[in-house]
């Protein structure tokens, strides 16, 4: 049990609040299978639903060796910064053994440090270290495929008869040079890849490097199941599960149905129905959720999900899937719209626990995307302002914090994302969201004193650590407010999430209610003065003000008027409201 941690962020009131209570849960008792040992808070929540998630891209978080290259050791080095942003949890994306085809994606041995990042001592320090500061760590787990030069694929593809054959999803083609179906790549080209060694093809969701396990193989289930066994072990807290969407493939190959016009890479439009979300994934989840149990660890998915419905299928329909799907549906809400953020957070709040992101290393970071290129910063608070403090678990992005921008590629040949480099011009790639941590203004960004693997962006002359933490208003410090109110306001960590003036275009406004208290946050998300008012008496409260928490309004007032409330173009006011 991992609650009352030395040195969590929890302050002492939060943590008064949290009562331990060991609950024997009513699962499974073999054996083989420890009793679950899950704490409680009084609201019934669990540690990850408190928690303020954070992903580090290790790459470009913080480099150590100074070879241009962050590493596990840069991210130790900077424990205290994210202890005192008020992060609870860090995920960091792949940093196994790969040949870095896609970054760390195409994984060649799942129970090691690639030796750019470290090695299995610099991960145990990182974890325990993490530990002292109560911060928990979530790797990223890539489920769908490994790298062609993991030892299983080499095993696989050496003959027919291998042991391992059947471990990747081997075909005959339909005739000479003939991929065995339509399916295609989801970074361009067909799925299938033909290998001379045994005349038959191999299918691949993602690049050639990256062959898919075969999930209806029981071998490979118990292989991956106990990588997460033995992560646990070395006290990892989760997995962001990677690619769950393509886990299964239809065994009878059908042809996709194919669609009007050409994608983005050229190749026609397919409607993927026969190798994507396929109802077998729900059992592998169920299955892989009892080995998460044992050690209290949260399943984080990567579920691009096209409504609610589709959303709420990855939860279980026993809430026994993923505690925590993330929902891409907000991310991609793209505008500055309080009906459209209305309406989805409506949404996830039906389907089970919301889990926010606003971009991650696969998404443009939402500076630029919600950005009007005039009041970047104010509107990069308005969505903090949003998303900390709504019903349900925020992912931050390393470098969110501090209004990072992308840094898109000028020209082909700078691209270091393969799909950049095949989808060119239309598509650029990811390198853009992926540039180095920008600490201080000096050069390379402080990241390191090697030339980085991708460009630092100018923009780090103006948007730093460094300066940022001298700066109180800027967007750096807004993060470390609004999350300390988060961590120390019961109202935000359990209250119900209750829509206000739904009918307003330019402001969205909520209550956190809990108990006798209740947290009202004011989000004006449109570039002109507004003026809200508010009776919040059928909410049961009747005091006439708010007490202010967190504010951006130049007028910084400590109590607000609920009658009449000025609010600067782009800004955020929350406040108290007591009985
Ligand atoms: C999703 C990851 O987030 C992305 O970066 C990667 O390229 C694909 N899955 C394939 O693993
Ligand atoms: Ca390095």
């Amino acid at each position: 049990m991992r609650v009352a941690r030395e040195g969590n962020s929890w302050t002492k009131s939060a943590l008064l609040r949290w009562v331990a209570v060991a609950v024997l849960a009513l699962g499974v008792f073999s054996p083989k299978t420890r009793a679950q040992v899950k704490a409680l808070d009084a609201e019934g929540h669990q540690w990850w639903q408190h928690a303020v998630f954070y992903e580090i891209y290790p790459r470009s978080f913080a480099d150590s060796n100074n070879d241009g290259i962050g590493d596990l050791n840069g991210i130790t080095s900077k424990l205290d910064y994210l202890k005192a942003l008020g992060v609870d949890a860090i995920w960091i994306t792949p940093c196994y053994p790969s040949p870095q085809v896609d970054f760390g994606y195409d994984v060649s041995d799942y129970e090691n440090i690639d030796p750019m990042y470290g090695t299995l001592q610099d991960f145990d320090r990182l974890e325990s270290e993490a530990q002292k500061r109560g911060i928990r760590i979530i790797m990223d787990f890539v489920m769908n495929h490994s790298s062609d030069q993991h030892a299983w694929f080499k095993e696989s593809r050496s003959s027919r008869e291998n042991p391992k054959r059947d471990w990747y999803i081997w075909r005959d083609g339909k005739g000479p040079n003939q991929p065995p179906n339509n399916w295609l790549s989801t970074f361009g080209g067909p799925a299938w890849k033909f290998d001379p060694t045994t005349g038959q093809w191999y299918y691949h969701y993602f690049y050639v490097e990256q062959p898919d396990l075969n999930w209806r193989n029981p071998d490979v289930e118990k292989a991956m199941f106990d990588v997460t066994r033995w992560w646990y072990k070395r006290g990892v807290a989760g997995f962001r599960l990677d690619a769950v969407d393509t886990l299964f493939e239809d065994p009878n190959l059908h042809d996709n149905p194919v669609l009007p016009g050409k994608n983005k890479y050229a190749d026609p439009n397919t409607q993927e129905v026969y190798n994507k979300k396929l109802p077998e994934l729900h059992g592998v989840l169920q299955r892989l959720r009892q080995v998460a149990d044992e050690s209290d660890a949260v399943l984080i998915g990567e579920t691009w999900t096209k409504d609610i419905d589709e959303l709420k299928q990855y939860y279980g329909e026993h809430s026994d899937e993923l505690q925590m799907p993330m929902d891409f549906l907000f991310a991609r809400v793209d505008k500055l719209s309080p009906s459209a953020f209305r309406k989805q957070i409506a949404g996830v709040n039906s389907a089970g626990w919301p889990v926010y992101v606003l971009s991650n290393h696969d998404i443009e970071r939402a500076y630029v995307r919600y950005g009007d290129g005039v009041h970047n910063d104010a509107i990069a608070k308005v969505m903090a302002g949003l998303y900390l403090t709504l019903r349900g678990t925020p992912i931050m992005y390393y470098g969110e914090e501090i209004g990072m921008t992308n840094n898109n590629p000028q020209r082909k040949e700078d691209v270091k994302d393969p799909i950049g480099k095949v989808g060119w011009p239309e598509e650029k790639g990811r390198d853009g969201e992926r540039t180095p941590m920008q600490w201080n203004d000096t050069a390379n960004a402080g990241f390191s004193k090697a030339a980085p693997w991708l460009p630092v962006p100018p923009s780090y002359k103006t948007h730093s650590v460094t300066d940022e933490l001298k700066d109180a208003d800027s967007i750096l410090n807004f993060y470390k407010r609004v999350l300390a109110v988060r961590h120390n306001e019961p109202a935000l960590a359990e209250g119900e999430y209750i829509a206000l003036n739904e009918s307003d275009p330019n402001v969205l406004s909520y209550l956190r209610r809990y108990k006798n208290e209740a947290v009202l946050v004011v989000l004006n998300m449109s570039g002109s003065e507004q003026e809200a008012s508010f009776d919040l008496s059928s909410q049961g409260f009747s005091s006439p003000t708010a007490s202010t928490l967190v504010t951006t309004l130049t007028t910084h007032p400590r109590q607000m008027s609920l009658s009449s409330m000025p609010l600067d173009a782009f800004s955020v006011y929350i406040g108290k409201i007591s009985k």
